[in-house]
Formats: C-alpha cells, sequence, structure tokens
C-alpha cells in the first residue's frame, strides 16, 4: 500500500502490506474537525485504525462514534445498562474452553438489511499476551480472483441470517462466554437477507467480496449444498494471509474498522485472563451491488 499524502496530525505506520495503520500522538477525546478529517482519511485508506493510549470516558467513546455517523444497536446483544450504544465484550478469566464473540471470520450483523458501517473497540481491560483481533481486506481478496470469476460472482447475491443466535440456534450447541448478554430466541434474527457477494462502494468505484463464514449460509437461487464449495472456496481465499493484520492489544488503546469491505476474528486464545473491552456500532447502509 502506498501512502498518497502525509499525515500531518499524528503519525501514522502501516500494520501490514494489506491493511491497518497504527496511530499515536493524537487525543480522541479533543479532535478538532480538521485533525478528524485526516483521521477519517486513513480510515478510508487502511479500512482499521489502531490508535494508541487512549483515555476515554464511556460518553466520550461514545462522542467519537457519532462523529463517524450515527449508532445502531445490536439485534441480540445486551447493551449497557448506563450506556445503551455500548456492549460490554468480557471474557472472565474463570471462563475456560467456550466460544468467545466472533471467534470466526466474519463482518458484523452482515444479516441486517443495514449492515453497520463499522465498529469501535476500545479496550478497558486485556490479558498480558493473546486476545488479538484479525483482519482481512476484502477489496484485495475479490482483486486476486480470476477474471473469469469475478464475472461469475459480480452479478450474484448471498443469503445472510442471524440464525446461530436467533430461534434456528437455539439447539445448537454455540457455548458463548457467559459474559456476553446474548439474547436467545430472537425470531429477527432468523430471518434472511439477500446482498450482493460482490459489494461496490458508491463513492470509490471499488469492489469488494461480501460474505462471511458465520452468517452467510448459501447463493440466493441454490441450496445450501450447491452453494458450500464456492462459498468454502471464498471463505478460505478471502483470508490468506497476504490479505490480513494482527491488531496486539494494549489497555487504552481504540480500534476502528471498515465493515463493509473489512472482515475480522477475535482469537480466543487467553484462557485465564480476563479481557474487557467496550464496542461502539456505526449505522450503515443497504449494500450496493457490481452488477
Ligand atoms: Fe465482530
Amino acid at each position: 500500500m502506498t501512502q498518497t499524502q502525509p499525515y500531518t496530525r499524528f503519525e501514522l505506520r502501516p500494520m501490514a502490506g494489506a491493511l491497518g495503520a497504527d496511530i499515536s500522538g493524537i487525543d480522541l477525546a479533543s479532535l478538532d474537525d480538521a485533525a478528524f478529517a485526516e483521521l477519517q482519511r486513513a480510515f478510508a485508506e487502511y479500512l482499521v485504525l489502531h490508535i494508541h493510549d487512549q483515555h476515554l470516558t464511556p460518553e466520550q467513546h461514545v462522542a467519537l462514534t457519532l462523529r463517524f455517523g450515527p449508532t445502531t444497536r445490536s439485534p441480540y446483544i445486551k447493551h449497557m445498562d448506563e450506556h445503551p450504544d455500548i456492549i460490554a465484550v468480557l471474557k472472565e478469566a474463570d471462563e475456560a474452553r467456550i466460544s468467545t464473540f466472533g471467534n470466526a471470520w466474519h463482518s458484523d450483523f452482515s444479516f441486517l438489511e443495514e449492515p453497520p458501517l463499522g465498529s469501535l473497540l476500545y479496550a478497558r481491560e486485556v490479558p498480558s499476551h493473546g486476545g488479538d483481533t484479525l483482519f482481512a481486506n476484502m477489496y484485495l481478496a475479490y482483486e486476486a480472483l480470476s477474471d473469469g470469476m469475478k464475472r461469475m460472482l459480480d452479478p450474484l447475491k448471498a443469503i445472510h441470517t442471524g440464525k446461530p443466535y436467533g430461534v434456528g440456534g437455539v439447539s445448537a450447541d454455540l457455548r458463548v462466554s457467559r459474559s456476553i448478554g446474548i439474547e436467545r430466541n430472537r425470531p429477527e434474527a432468523d430471518r434472511e437477507i439477500a446482498h450482493p457477494i460482490v459489494r461496490l462502494d458508491p463513492v470509490t468505484g471499488r469492489k469488494a467480496l461480501f460474505v462471511n463464514s458465520i452468517y452467510t449460509t448459501r447463493i440466493e437461487g441454490m441450496t445450501e449444498a450447491e452453494s458450500r464449495p464456492l462459498l468454502s472456496f471464498l471463505f478460505g481465499h478471502a483470508v490468506q494471509p497476504e490479505f490480513t493484520c494482527r491488531l496486539r492489544w494494549r489497555t487504552h488503546d481504540l480500534a476502528i474498522w471498515d465493515n463493509r469491505c473489512a472482515m475480522h476474528y477475535a482469537v480466543n486464545d487467553y484462557d485465564g485472563q480476563r479481557r474487557l473491552m467496550h464496542r461502539t456500532t456505526v449505522a450503515g447502509e443497504r449494500p450496493l451491488g457490481a452488477a
């Protein structure tokens, strides 16, 4: 990735060749408009920003989120009583051998009619090691496909559903940390929605793959069995190391990622240690197709 214009209001260092930037020398609680505009430019360029050494109250975290756009609330996760725009993503030290939230490659809530634009995750307490978050650049994943595959995928849609957390998922053996308030039996999570497999950025015209292994179940007009070979190929193709970066958390770090064109994976390798993150979510738009 080549940097287009220099950044003058903070220090920025790319995290990897594919996506992600480390940012320091900035105070997110008191950004003037010019500095925020530069941060947005970095967000568009790198898709994932890892911003170090921030001291934010929950109110400041929400206020920062609102500068990116209106917040959205998740359909089945309990929000903090005193801060309804924040989800506490918590795993306690005594919770071993359970699945954590986000422990597979995904785009947050892709089964919504208007999936989120992005999320801001703030590290309140992190393990001494482990608990990293991986990200994958879905523009690069699309661009690396053959012309024949692109032509085939461009007009297709895929079905997304929140079934793992809705009525359909209740009998499934899905043990999630007790510290995440997941509200089961939410029929709206079972709803199916078709989104374009290739998502077009209406501003830049750039195309990104938009399927993920948690919520995408099949290709529109096909059975799950018929869809599986192609979807499995795309899930594996999209997360090859060359398209990814790895974010190693320290307490007081804040990350923001573009949920429209990057997937993420929360690594669950820190049994015995407590990890507490606060997440806010920026509302998005209905995905636009490439066809
Ligand atoms: Fe997630």
